[in-house]
């Protein structure tokens, strides 16, 4: 099974509450992604190597510390992952984006994958994987699949919710890659929606339905 980590921050878990609630509105719900993007960005990424350059500041020259190694990649599950993205390209501006396009069939609940664009070497380079909502794990099983197949081989991914069903099955196809999420919420309902969750989070996002 993967390691699955509540971020459980006081701010975060906050405001989530406003998320969830229905009468949150569409530009409220978006700042509010972006703002626990950064949150979460700031917590999946405190282990991060660093290495001491040299640098020289107006008064001296000193050695001071930098992250180490090779930039950093962020996949976004298109669409909703792009609300986690923006906040997390605030922090880390330098990372390498992938996009992953994969929807999900209402009726069946598989994955359909329409688009992949990603950095061409992704072996050795941290991989965060976002998707606000880890619900049946499908979309993000494929796309994982996708980037193992490209060569990655240190991926973490990141959602605002999971769903105790999604973390069964992320862990039991991709064991190797550890689970950060603000909540674990009940169960799935029959259409796949994370219950009590907060919707469809794209709607949420974008308007639409
Ligand atoms: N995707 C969503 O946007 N919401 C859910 O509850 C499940 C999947």
């Amino acid at each position: 099974m993967s390691s699955v980590t509540v971020l459980d921050h006081p701010l975060i878990q906050h405001k989530l509450t406003i998320m969830r609630n229905k009468e949150t509105s569409i530009a409220g719900f978006r700042r509010l992604l972006r703002e626990i993007a950064h949150l979460m960005c700031y917590e999946v990424t405190r282990d991060l190597e660093l290495e001491m350059i040299p640098i020289e500041t107006p008064m001296a020259e000193m050695q001071s510390p930098a992250i180490k190694g090779k930039k950093l990649v962020f996949a976004s599950i298109l669409r909703a992952g792009n609300g986690l993205l923006d906040g997390m390209l605030d922090l880390v501006p330098a990372a390498r984006v992938a996009h992953i396009g994969i929807y999900r069939d209402h009726e069946t609940l598989e994955p359909v994958e329409y688009y992949f664009k990603a950095p061409s070497n992704l072996e050795d380079r941290l991989i965060i994987v976002v998707d606000p909502m880890l619900a049946t794990a499908n979309s993000a099983t494929a796309a994982i699949d996708k980037l193992k197949e490209r060569g990655a081989n240190n991926i973490r991914f990141l959602c605002l919710l999971a769903a105790p069903e999604g973390i069964k099955h992320f862990g039991e196809t991709h064991p190797d890659v550890p689970v950060f999420t603000a909540s674990i919420d009940s169960h799935l309902n029959e259409k796949g929606y994370i219950i009590p969750g907060l919707g469809d989070a794209g709607d949420r996002m974008y308007g639409t339905k």
